[in-house]
């Protein structure tokens, strides 16, 4: 079980670098906005998450509740703006800016919450 948690956990880590990589690789382009690297990202944040907290709770370790509601509701308002934003045309600049914005915001809660 614990191999499960941590093979999960790194790909957790891959959605991360995956959704704050395709918003970084955008700074200087004219034509911001979702790109696929952000939605399958913000997905896998939450399929990984969720999967997370579950073996987690399976295992008898901490989880702190409030902590974990919090990144899910900023989730899937990041997995919301990026569903809306993946089929419009470009630019996106306040979806870009927003997502961006909330998984930075989310680094910073599991980090030092
Ligand atoms: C954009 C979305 C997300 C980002 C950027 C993110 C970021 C991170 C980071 C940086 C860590 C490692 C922190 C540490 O272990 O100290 C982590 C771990 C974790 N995250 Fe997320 N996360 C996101 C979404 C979620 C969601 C939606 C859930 C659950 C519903 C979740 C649950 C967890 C859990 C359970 C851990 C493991 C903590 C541990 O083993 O100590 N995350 N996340």
């Amino acid at each position: 079980m614990d191999v499960a948690y941590n093979l999960i956990l790194i790909v957790h880590f891959i959605g991360l670098a995956s959704v704050v990589g395709g918003f970084l690789v955008q700074m200087k382009s004219a034509e911001k906005g979702v790109n696929p690297a952000m939605w399958h990202g913000a997905l896998t944040q939450l399929v990984t998450g969720v999967l997370l907290v579950g073996l987690a709770e399976m295992q008898d370790f901490d989880v702190d509740h409030a902590k974990i509601g919090v990144k899910l509701v900023v989730t899937i308002v990041i997995t919301v703006l990026a569903f809306v934003g993946r089929k419009k045309p470009l630019p996106q600049i306040g979806l870009w800016g927003a997502i961006g914005a909330l998984s930075i915001a989310n680094i910073v809660i599991a980090v030092l919450w």
